[in-house]
């Protein structure tokens, strides 16, 4: 996904990670013109996920980042547009209170990390980002995938977990998230 302006400059890393405050860490007080080109670039990923899933409407924007605690980890790729950098996609996180059902249909109560929004450019997709993206996260959270939740996955998400996390199958809910037996097994309790 190219941009008018310099993609390097926003983002030194290869991930970034951004939060309320639109960029976690030390960078949070950056001048209110690239402040403006980050949500800039956070507002088209977000209807771009939203068009590849078909939604009504974008569940990722800079204004709904800036009011809920959620975390995006958003991945570049340095070489392309002529040095000035390409956004590869993105992926949104946070914390979530479930009522949940085990294997058994036993009510659980939880309050896991869980996926809420993912996205690849389409003609990036395929070629091992996402997995790349996934696996920063997963690191950075010190989590594995079988604990977490996942809110609505598409199709191509579902086959994502299942390939690279051996994530199948479910164990059936109520509501729109996504858990693996695992998820039960491995608890501790509380969050
Ligand atoms: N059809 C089916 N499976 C796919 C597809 C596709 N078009 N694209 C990726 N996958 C799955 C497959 O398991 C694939 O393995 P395979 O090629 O051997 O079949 C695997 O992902 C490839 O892994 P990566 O290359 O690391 O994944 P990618 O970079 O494509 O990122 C993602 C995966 C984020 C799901 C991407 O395909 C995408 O953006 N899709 C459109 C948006 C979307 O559906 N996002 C998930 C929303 S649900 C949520 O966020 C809770």
């Amino acid at each position: 996904m190219e941009f008018s302006f310099d993609i390097n400059q926003l983002f030194p890393e290869r991930v970034s990670i951004l939060d309320q405050t639109i960029v976690a860490g030390p960078k949070s007080a950056l001048r209110p013109d690239l402040q403006a080109h980050i949500a800039t670039v956070i507002d088209e990923l977000g209807r771009a996920s939203a068009k590849a899933q078909q939604l009504p409407a974008a569940i990722t924007s800079a204004s709904k980042l800036q009011t809920q605690r959620h975390q995006l980890y958003l991945l570049k790729d340095r070489e392309s547009n002529g040095g000035r950098g390409v956004v590869v996609g993105f992926l949104k996180v946070g914390y979530k209170k479930l009522f949940l059902l085990d294997r058994q249909g036993e009510h659980v109560e939880a309050e896991p990390l869980c996926v809420l929004d993912f996205y690849i450019a389409e003609n990036m997709q395929r070629h091992g980002y996402g997995l790349e993206l996934f696996d920063f996260m997963l690191q950075h959270k010190n989590l594995e995938p079988v604990l977490m939740a996942y809110d609505r996955p598409s199709p191509k998400f579902l086959s994502f977990l299942a390939k690279h996390y051996c994530l199948t199958p479910s164990v059936p809910q109520a509501n729109n998230f996504v858990v693996y037996e695992g998820f039960f097994l491995n608890r501790s309790g509380s969050p």
